[in-house]
């Protein structure tokens, strides 16, 4: 932690305990807060005292615990929505499905959910759940509507958790939640004044009016990396094919279908610092796409369809001219010999990084949360740890605020 020593002086940290069996790290994320100089306040929600007492959270955070809605020896003190607003941020950890679907549905049902929904100030979420609650497809949709607005996420990790089952949804650990305070209280801005262009998603490319050729990129990959530039301060234009994630909030977004569309919105975005091209383009279109739907007719051969190639935008943007983004970094999809086709395709395409990644079906990269990458550029190959998607994106966004520094 010596990295962020003393980053919280000064700061009001308001910190809501929902009901999770991790609630008993919030007394100890209490502590080292104050040790980063942190005053903090808490609020316990109604299943969050089943888990920690009041009592503790007061000795501990050294101040009163705030848990009724309609205590009117707190309103006497100070008005809750003012208490909320006095903070410097708001931290929901740990943050369970219950307390998430709440929030993503706006409800105000107790002082807590109330305080979320009346504060002007950043929220920042530790979820901490049962793997299968945390994948369920209500509570990610409930994810992808908060971070629209947004909300600040960290963790969950994966991990044992309590209920003897393995994967994500274990709390962050205590010094990540801490890190990731004083990242959104004190966020960096390196790329203010910068404007990145990050591609994203799949291209399609019709057959007729009904059918077409895709592929499986899920976009979660390119939106995290649009993202991340954005919360460095960049002006970030995501140009994405179809997907079904919620824009990243903050980021100017294109929406196109084929290759050649998203070359063509590409180049209307230039210029750009930096361009990131995480897509999955189509290599070949149709190369005559029908105008009515192709007819099957009992005892006819299926049709023969003739491709055509595509522009390659990753090319076409590394290309020498006067609009050439300073950086240009691509991502190789690869399922054999990764780094060895990875470090040709740079090679060939002439962009400055390529990250690549082995997309086998095995390693559920494609549509996956997490990502395994190694980074080349002309200086060399640097072998990326497994990690979220969000946390390569992180990385990828750090290095680039420096290469542009
Ligand atoms: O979307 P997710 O589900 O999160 O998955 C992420 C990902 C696997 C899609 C992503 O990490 C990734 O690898 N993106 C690149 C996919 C790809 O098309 O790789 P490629 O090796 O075929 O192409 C190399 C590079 O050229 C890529 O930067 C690609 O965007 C670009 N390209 C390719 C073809 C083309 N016609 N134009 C291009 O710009």
């Amino acid at each position: 932690m010596t990295d962020i020593e003393h980053m919280l002086a000064g700061k009001k940290v308001f910190l809501i305990i929902a009901g999770g069996i991790a609630a008993y790290k919030s007394l100890d994320l209490i502590r080292r807060l104050q040790d980063q100089g942190a005053t903090v306040r808490c609020c316990l929600t109604e299943n969050g005292k089943q888990f920690v007492t009041p009592m503790a959270v007061s000795a501990l955070s050294q101040g009163p615990v705030y848990t009724d809605q309609f205590s009117l020896k707190d309103e006497s003190e100070m008005g809750h929505i003012e208490l909320s607003r006095q903070s410097d941020i708001l931290v929901v950890a740990p943050a369970t499905a219950n307390i998430l679907a709440r929030m993503a549905a706006g409800i105000a049902d107790e002082l807590a959910t109330t305080l979320i929904l009346a504060t002007d100030k950043p929220v920042l979420v530790a979820p901490a759940m049962n793997v299968r609650m945390w994948l369920h497809a209500a509570t990610q949709a409930n994810v992808a509507t908060l971070k629209s607005r947004g909300i600040a996420f960290v963790g969950p990790e994966d991990g044992a958790m309590a209920c003897n089952e393995f994967g994500p949804g274990r709390l962050a650990e205590v010094p990540e939640i801490v890190k990731a305070i004083v990242g959104v209280v004190n966020p960096r801005r390196p790329l203010a004044g910068r404007h990145a262009l990050v591609t994203s998603g799949p291209t399609v490319e019709p057959i007729d009016p009904v059918r077409f050729i895709a592929n499986r990129s899920s976009g979660k990959q390119g939106h995290a990396i649009a993202a991340a530039l954005a919360a460095l301060g960049a002006r970030v234009t995501l140009v994405s094919g179809p997907t079904g994630l919620a824009d990243p909030a903050g980021v100017e977004v294109v929406r196109i279908e084929t290759a050649k569309q998203m070359l063509a919105a590409c180049e209307a975005a230039l210029p750009a610092d930096v361009a990131v091209c995480a897509a999955a383009v189509a290599d070949w279109g149709v190369a005559a796409v029908a105008g009515q739907k192709l007819k099957k007719q009992v005892g006819d051969p299926p049709p023969t369809i003739a491709l055509t190639a595509n522009p390659d935008i990753l090319a076409t943007l590394s290309a020498p001219g006067p609009h050439r983004p300073r950086l240009v970094v691509g991502f190789a999809a690869e399922t054999e010999t990764v780094v060895a086709h990875a470090k040709a395709k740079r090679a060939r395409k002439g962009c400055d990084w390529i990250l690549a990644n082995d997309v086998s079906a095995a390693t559920g990269t494609f549509g996956g949360d997490r990502n395994q990458v190694t980074l080349i550029s002309a200086t060399g190959c640097d072998p990326w740890p497994a990690l979220s998607k969000q946390a390569v994106a992180a990385r990828l966004a750090d290095l680039i605020a420096e290469a542009l520094s």
